[in-house]
C-alpha cells in the first residue's frame, strides 16, 4: 500500500553533568516526530518518577492511542488483503537490550507487547501470529485493528488497481484476489 506505517523513535537522554555545555535541563525527552502529546506523556512519566523504559513506552502508547499521523497504531496503513498490522521496538539503553514485535495482528498496544518481549523473553523479535499468542499470553486484549478510514483506505487502493505496491513484477494486481475474479 500506499504509505508505510513508522516507527516512533523516542530517545531519553540522561547525560551526566560532565557532558553537557549548555545548561538544558535534563533529563530530557526527545521525539522525532512533531507528535506533541506522546512527548508530553513520557515526560510526565518521567517527571513522576518513572524510568526512561516507562516514559518511552507511555509516550509510544499515546502515539498508538492518538492514532499519530494515521500511521501509527490501529486503523492504519491496511495491508493487501486490509489488515493493519502493527511493528514496535523498545531498547535498554543500559543493557543495549532490545525488545520487538513485527507484523503484530489485532493487538492494539504494539510498544507494551515490545516491553515484554524485552523483559520477560530472552528473544529479540516475535513476528505474526507467534507474537499476538505471546500478548495474549500476557493479557494483552485481542481485537480488530481495522476502522472505517482503514477500510476507505483499502477499497481505495482496490479501485485504483492496486496501486501502488510493493511488487517487482505485478502480472495484474487482482491475481492477488484469486477467488474474487
Ligand atoms: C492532544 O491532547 C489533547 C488534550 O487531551 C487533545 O485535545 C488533542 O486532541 C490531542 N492531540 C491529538 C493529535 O490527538
Amino acid at each position: 500500500m500506499a504509505r508505510k506505517s513508522r516507527l516512533l523513535l523516542f530517545v531519553q537522554l540522561l547525560l551526566g553533568p560532565a557532558l553537557v555545555r549548555c545548561s538544558c535541563p535534563l533529563p530530557l525527552v526527545l521525539n522525532t516526530w512533531p507528535f506533541k502529546n506522546a512527548t508530553e506523556a513520557a515526560w510526565r512519566t518521567l517527571a513522576s518518577g518513572g524510568s526512561a523504559l516507562d516514559a518511552v513506552e507511555t509516550g509510544c502508547a499515546q502515539c498508538e492511542s492518538e492514532q499519530c499521523d494515521g500511521t501509527v497504531g490501529f486503523g492504519g496503513s491496511p495491508d493487501e488483503l486490509g489488515e493493519t498490522t502493527l511493528d514496535a521496538m523498545i531498547m535498554d539503553g543500559t543493557t543495549m537490550n532490545v525488545g520487538a514485535v513485527g507484523d503484530l495482528r489485532r493487538i492494539k498496544n504494539a510498544i507494551g507487547v515490545a516491553r515484554r518481549v524485552l523483559e520477560h523473553t530472552t528473544h529479540t523479535l516475535l513476528a505474526g501470529e507467534s507474537a499476538t499468542k505471546f500478548a495474549e499470553s500476557m493479557g494483552f486484549v485481542n481485537e480488530d485493528l481495522s476502522t472505517e478510514a482503514s477500510r476507505a483506505l483499502h477499497s481505495d487502493w482496490r479501485a485504483g488497481n492496486c496501486q501502488p505496491n510493493y511488487w517487482r513484477v505485478c502480472v495484474h494486481p487482482f491475481t492477488l484476489f484469486p477467488n474474487e475474479r
